[in-house]
């Protein structure tokens, strides 16, 4: 194998689909998913390519550090794509610790296996962290975020992703470790856990269940199919400056009200319903404790000097995903089946 790289987080969501992209595309990486497999991580994720000579999986908490010196002792290891991460914002306001633990002492622990593999030489070696538009806070007006954006996170998620982005930059500033950052607006498609808006409607409408609209439904995301998302990663981890930072975004602001509409709209269609069955579930709730009004990332540097551009329309996109939900019943019954249930009581009970 030319190069071993190790994917943090590869059973979860996004990681899954950079995990795939890897092993398709580089057979002579050896890919090492690095997963402690909490609720949000499913190994089913990536049963099709599981079998594959260039994959490896290893069980590991990025929190403790001795498990991860052993890791970078089993594996010469020359890259790391870092996804591994407390991902729900919801989650975050109900119990921040494990977002200080997982996304601050986890990166950190990861930066200094590095530092330490690397002692000898740092050619070819990357650190590769991937973060979110959330770092910036909320876009006022009409404005982007622009990788110049001042840092203005407002929720633990955010604050716990904005401070490991911190420490990233100084571990390259500092010790001149080889680093490169994204930070990417929200992402949809096959396989997101559904705590998150788009599967949760999903699921919900299926059957015939309230779906829960925080406050009045008019907060804004810029939304990027996963795909998209797995091959601006791969473009930048090939050809990105070491030292920079990349926005990665869709270009496709929604009022969140609408994306459940058209969500409504798509599985009326899908299960032979009357027009309008499933919009009769929508029911606003309590908002989301300091709820961000708007996303909107400007990916102008990733277009214009890495040549990334997305592949695929939000409408398309969706029916896509649905479609994939649809059809991977036993995917969704398996993590919705009891843990779940208690989640969606705590979270949704006095809204
Ligand atoms: P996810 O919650 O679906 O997956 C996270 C994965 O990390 C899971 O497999 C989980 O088991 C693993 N993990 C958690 N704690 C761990 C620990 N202590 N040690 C080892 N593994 C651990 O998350 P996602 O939505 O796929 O997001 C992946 C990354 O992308 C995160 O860093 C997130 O901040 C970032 N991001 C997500 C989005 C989005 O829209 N989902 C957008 C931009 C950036
Ligand atoms: O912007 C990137 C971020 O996108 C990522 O860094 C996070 O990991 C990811 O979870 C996502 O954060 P959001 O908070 O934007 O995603 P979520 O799907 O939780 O919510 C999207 C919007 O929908 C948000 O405005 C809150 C709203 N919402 C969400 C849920 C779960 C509802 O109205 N009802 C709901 O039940």
């Amino acid at each position: 194998m030319d190069k071993t790289i190790l994917i943090t987080g590869g059973a979860g969501f996004i990681g899954s689909h950079v995990v795939r992209q890897f092993i398709y595309f580089y057979p002579d990486y050896l890919v090492v998913n690095v997963d402690k497999l909490t609720y949000a991580g499913n190994l089913e994720n990536l049963r099709d390519v599981e079998h594959r000579p260039n994959y490896r999986f290893e069980r590991v908490d990025i929190v403790d550090p001795v498990a991860v010196r052993k890791l970078f002792e089993k594996y010469k290891v020359d890259g790391v794509v870092h996804l591994a991460a407390e991902s729900h914002v919801d989650r975050s306001i109900s119990s921040p610790m494990e977002f200080i633990y997982t996304n601050i002492i986890g990166t950190v622990n990861l930066l200094n296996a590095c530092k330490e593999a690397w002692k000898d030489t740092l050619d070819d070696k990357l650190f590769y962290h991937i973060s979110t538009d959330e770092v910036y806070g909320t876009a006022e007006g009409d404005s982007f975020f622009t990788e110049s954006t001042a840092y203005d996170p407002r929720s633990p998620y955010s604050a716990s992703k904005a401070s490991s982005d911190h420490l990233v930059r100084a571990y390259h500033n500092t010790f001149k470790l080889p680093v490169v950052i994204s930070n990417c607006s929200n992402n949809y498609g096959p396989n997101q856990f559904p705590e998150k808006l788009i599967p949760l409607v999903i699921h919900n409408i299926k059957n015939m269940r309230e779906i829960p609209v925080y406050g009045k439904g008019e907060n804004i995301r810029d939304w990027l199919y996963v795909i998209d998302h797995a091959r601006a990663i791969d473009q930048i981890f090939h050809m990105g400056v070491i030292g920079e930072t990349y926005n990665i975004g869709g270009c496709n602001e929604w009022k969140n009200i609408d994306v459940v509409k058209l969500l409504c709209t798509i599985l009326d269609e899908k299960l032979d319903r009357k027009p309008g069955t499933s919009a009769k579930l929508i029911t606003y709730v309590k908002d989301r404790a300091g709820h961000d009004l708007r996303y909107a990332i400007d990916a102008s540097k990733l277009q214009n000097e890495l040549g990334w551009e997305t592949s695929v329309d939000f409408e398309k996109g969706l029916k896509r995903t649905v479609d994939w939900y649809l059809d991977n019943e036993a995917w969704v019954n398996n993590i919705t089946s009891g843990e779940y249930e208690k989640y969606y009581e705590r979270q949704y009970k006095n809204r």
